[in-house]
């Protein structure tokens, strides 16, 4: 995945320019009052297509994480932009004529404009795919092409095909699919290749996985490190007739211990800041005047916490996975629809998704 931070200058003048929906419906928008810095960042780039690096016009590119859903269609060159919540994860689903429905990567988008071209794969082209292997495409399958890369993004090469699997949600193996497959040096995968092999500029390293139903799953990817072992687990949902584009240890999980025992105002509190203070981004909605100001996280730690006690729901120390505080930002797999202006967390497995649930578990201390 690629990403370029632009000028602090093109950011302002992004913002200014436009606002996402939820700002444009705030009744504060007339009133003189400022809208909140920074609830919106510019994500631009090109559509291009998966297997030639062409610039691809008239796709349209819509968001998959966000409520409501924002969607674009790509100019004569590829080129697209969207505004999209600060501290957001989300996919873009694409579509255009002869091409299979294609779903991206998980993107994140943190406090700064992000340059972030999208890819899409022509049926053709996935068609090819079958033919090196003597066969066609099944109706109502996808076809799943994953980047290997590492948490530091470099390519993992030299493993064999053992290595890497398709699970579902049992860790079972996923009956019809047909794979894995390396990609090889001409960018198709190549059937006769039995160790994964970086090609290209920048150097990639590809898997292909043919025939996958739809539903959610998970690729597991193993390779040795100087310890032992790093297993990287990355899930992501197969829709009929479609393609998915993967890239494993994206947004890698950090490796900064947990604390044990969580308090708010030292471990949780920080986390819900703006992001430009260097929390996830809820502050910048949940401020005064800002679009998320039921429950506003930027008053003093203490006022914080007795206003998200004093709401039923925010926090649920029964159930505490029921929890709001949780369940809100926490991305809702397809076919559900999302009850939030967008997703912070990714899945269950996000660090700061698992800090919330311990600090709740362990009773939700000051
Ligand atoms: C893009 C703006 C935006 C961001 C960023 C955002 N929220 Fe929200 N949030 C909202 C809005 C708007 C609502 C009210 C509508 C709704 O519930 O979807 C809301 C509702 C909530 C609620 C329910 C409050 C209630 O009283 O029902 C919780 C809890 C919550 N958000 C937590 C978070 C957390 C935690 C984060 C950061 C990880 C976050 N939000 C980031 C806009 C945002």
């Amino acid at each position: 995945m690629r990403k370029a931070i632009s000028s602090l200058s093109l950011l302002l003048a992004a913002c200014a320019a436009k606002a996402p929906p939820d700002v444009q419906n705030n009744p504060d928008g007339g009133d003189g009052v400022d809208a909140p810095a920074n609830v919106g960042m510019t994500v631009s780039g090109k559509v291009m297509d998966y297997f030639t690096a062409a610039p691809l016009d008239n796709t349209t590119v819509a968001s998959d994480g966000l409520d409501p859903a924002v969607t674009t269609t790509s100019a004569t060159d590829g080129a697209y932009s969207l505004n999209i919540a600060t501290g957001s994860k989300l996919f873009f689903l694409t579509s255009r004529t002869s091409y299979r429905a294609t779903r991206s990567a998980a993107i994140t988008v943190a406090d700064v404009a992000l340059t972030q071209d999208i890819y899409a794969m022509s049926a053709a082209d996935v068609r090819r795919q079958y033919t090196s292997l003597g066969k066609a495409p099944t109706a109502g399958t996808a076809f799943v092409a994953a980047d290997l890369v590492k948490q530091n993004a470099t390519p993992i090469v030299g493993i064999p095909l053992a290595n890497v699997t398709l699970v579902d949600a049992n860790n079972q193996p996923v009956p019809g699919v047909v794979g894995p497959y390396f990609f090889g040096a001409v960018g198709d995968i190549d059937p006769a290749l039995t160790t994964a092999t970086a090609y290209g500029t920048p150097p990639r390293s590809r898997v292909a996985f043919l025939d996958v139903p739809p539903g959610t799953f998970t690729i597991s990817v193993t390779f040795p490190n100087m310890a032992g072992n790093t297993q990287i687990l990355t899930l992501f949902t197969a829709a009929a007739d479609g393609a998915n584009i993967v890239v494993t240890g994206n947004g890698g999980a950090g490796s900064a211990q947990p604390p044990l025992d969580p308090k708010f105002s030292t471990d949780i509190y920080p986390r819900l800041q703006k992001a430009a203070s260097g929390g996830s981004g809820c502050a910048n909605c949940h401020t005064a005047g800002g679009p998320g100001a039921v429950l506003k996280y930027d008053d003093p730690a203490d006022l914080v916490l007795t206003n998200m006690k004093a709401i039923t729901g925010v926090l649920d120390l029964v159930t505490p996975a029921n929890s709001l505080l949780l369940k809100k930002p926490l991305y809702e797999l397809p076919p559900a629809v999302q009850d939030h202006p967008n997703a912070t967390f990714l899945d269950i497995n996000d660090p700061d998704y698992k800090l919330i649930l311990l600090w709740i578990k362990n009773g939700a201390k000051p």
